[in-house]
């Protein structure tokens, strides 16, 4: 069975940007759930839990075809979930190289970044998470995906994730999601994101 991640920080600890109830029920009622759900699901296939849920994207036609909707809305349950709690800390950090230069590279700098950022998450419509994405050619990608899907169903890896289903902020800022924005892109964990951002060019340096 695919285990919970543990935070690495308090659910008080975003206050008073994200109440502890807010951050609370967001992880032990909508994340866990999405991974109790994803745990039934592969047990009733007698699935061997031997690789990791961003695996099954790769691996969905070893599945019954009735249940591969589902799978992969409650796998992107699972992953979203946990990239986004890993994208967001406490703490206000700088951006690391090599992120830094790409970011500048692509975008302008981190500030034009962050804007474009926000504009996309603002105009999403309805519920989905905006993402940063490494695509096959080790080219930055921004992101909007509905609901639970996944850069991984484009041959995309996300290396940052920012939710913005209603559920996320609404205890706080009811329907006022650009305020929730404003309020938490300060605090993305670009430590996180240039970890996985370099994992990503190693693995693709290795498989050329
Ligand atoms: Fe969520």
């Amino acid at each position: 069975m695919y285990q919970q991640i543990k935070l690495p920080y308090s659910f008080s600890s975003f206050v008073p940007m994200l109440s502890e109830k807010s951050l609370k029920n967001h992880y032990e009622s909508h994340y866990i759930r999405y991974l109790k759900q994803l745990n039934q699901l592969l047990a009733n296939q007698n699935f061997s839990f031997s690789y990791g849920p961003a695996l099954l994207y790769r691996n969905i036609d070893a599945f019954p075809i009735v249940i591969r909707d589902d799978l992969l809305f409650q796998a992107g349950g699972v992953l979203n979930h946990e990239l986004y709690f890993q994208s967001i800390s406490p703490k206000r950090i700088e951006v690391p190289e090599p992120l830094k230069s790409r970011l500048v590279e692509k975008f302008g700098g981190v500030g034009q970044f962050e804007d474009r950022f926000f504009s996309l998450a603002e105009e999403l419509p309805g519920s989905g998470y905006t993402f940063l994405a490494v695509n096959a050619s080790g080219d930055l990608i921004l992101l909007n995906l509905a609901n639970q899907d996944s850069p991984y169903m484009f041959g995309m890896t996300p290396i940052l994730a920012f939710d913005v289903w209603e559920h996320s902020y609404y205890l706080d800022y009811l329907n006022h999601r650009a305020e929730y924005l404003e309020n938490m892109i300060p605090f993305l964990n670009y430590h996180h994101i240039n970890q996985l951002y370099e994992q990503v060019l190693k693995e693709q340096k290795k498989a050329t």
